[in-house]
């Protein structure tokens, strides 16, 4: 493309041109809107660490949701703070634990919304992994049962999509198998596939309460250093039976949304993690950022990167930007 007879200039003349020629928008419908519920009556509690977020008691979660409904974003994802914890995580394979309730009742108030649940039991014991433990090892096949009671829970509850993110080697097939067996063969399940040993996930654990409370996540969530491993972890899970596939975080994982939008073809979504949410807040309250400008690049980016679908907690004020509507 030789110049002066080509001059890329001559596609960025006007507005009218430059919608033309736009490859990659950022719509409502990409979005989705965490939500963190908890025990109580008429409780809000903003997440420090994340100002916007809250934990919201069931009787206060309807109306939020309508809200995020209202502004077309078509689903919610719901994490459980529990009051009790313990070491099998028993609360969270509750039938009537604080999720399973919260799914009713978002269902009964806002039927057309998509609600997904993330299927972990780290909310839920008291040591904070993600895994049943023994001598201070995280077990994998014995967790793999929780986690399919979990889903099942779920699914029964009304969840429309279970998106297990605990990195446990073979959730997918036992969740599968769990509600195909129970007749829940059309229940959708979004496995956070590539899920990487990340310190961009700190704010989400004051939020959910969730830090593990001895060692690290490293013996089950991914390597940051590794890409290649990820088409591994993906292949696995979609043959096991995962609809729709995440990579997690998604800022500095951009190359893995790339890769794994390349590989395959089933719908994949990417989780704009806490962390990446808190920096463009606080960098944007000291004023350093033009805060809304950085919110729609970095979806921008995760879209342009290759994911269609958008795990994050600028959900609600991105949908206000893409329509116009003034906070
Ligand atoms: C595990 C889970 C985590 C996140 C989503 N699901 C925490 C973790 O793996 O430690 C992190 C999300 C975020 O940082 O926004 N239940």
């Amino acid at each position: 493309m030789p110049f002066p007879i080509h001059r890329l200039r001559r596609l960025r003349k006007t507005d009218a041109i430059m919608r033309m020629v736009r490859e990659n928008k950022v719509s409502v419908d990409d979005l989705i809107y965490p939500l963190f519920v908890c025990e109580g009556k008429g409780v809000k509690t903003e997440i420090s660490s994340m100002p916007g977020n809250y934990r919201w008691s069931i009787d206060l979660l309807a109306n939020e949701v309508k809200e995020c409904w209202n502004l077309g974003i078509p689903a919610v994802i719901l994490f459980g703070i529990p009051d009790k914890k313990d070491a099998r995580g028993s609360e969270a394979y509750n039938p009537d634990g604080i999720v399973q309730r919260a799914i009713q009742e978002i269902k009964s108030a806002v039927p057309e919304i998509a609600v997904i649940t993330d299927v972990c039991i780290d909310e839920y014991t008291d040591h904070g992994h993600c895994g049943l433990v023994e001598n201070g090892q995280i077990l994998n096949d014995p967790t793999l049962e929780l986690l399919a009671k979990m889903a099942l829970t779920h699914a029964e509850a009304g969840a429309d999509i279970v998106a297990p993110s605990d990195m446990m080697d073979g959730r997918v097939g036992a969740i599968r198998k769990a509600l195909d067996q129970s007749g829940f063969g059309d229940s959708i399940i979004m496995s956070y596939a590539a899920k990487y040993a990340s310190a961009f996930y700190g704010p989400f654990r004051e939020a959910a309460d969730s830090s593990p409370q001895f060692g690290d996540r490293c013996s089950y969530q991914m390597d940051p250093a590794n890409g290649e491993e990820s088409v591994r972890e993906v292949a696995q899970d979609i043959e096991e039976g995962a609809d729709i596939v995440m990579v997690k975080p998604a800022l500095s994982y951009l190359d893995v949304i790339y890769k794994i939008k390349k590989e395959f073809s089933v719908p994949l979504a990417a989780y704009n993690v806490s962390g990446e949410y808190s920096m463009a807040h606080a960098a944007s309250e000291k004023g350093w950022l033009d805060g809304d400008r950085v919110i729609m690049e970095v979806l921008l980016s995760i879209k342009r990167a290759g994911a269609q679908m958008i795990l994050t907690y600028s959900a609600k004020h991105a949908a206000k930007i893409i329509q116009n509507i003034v906070p």
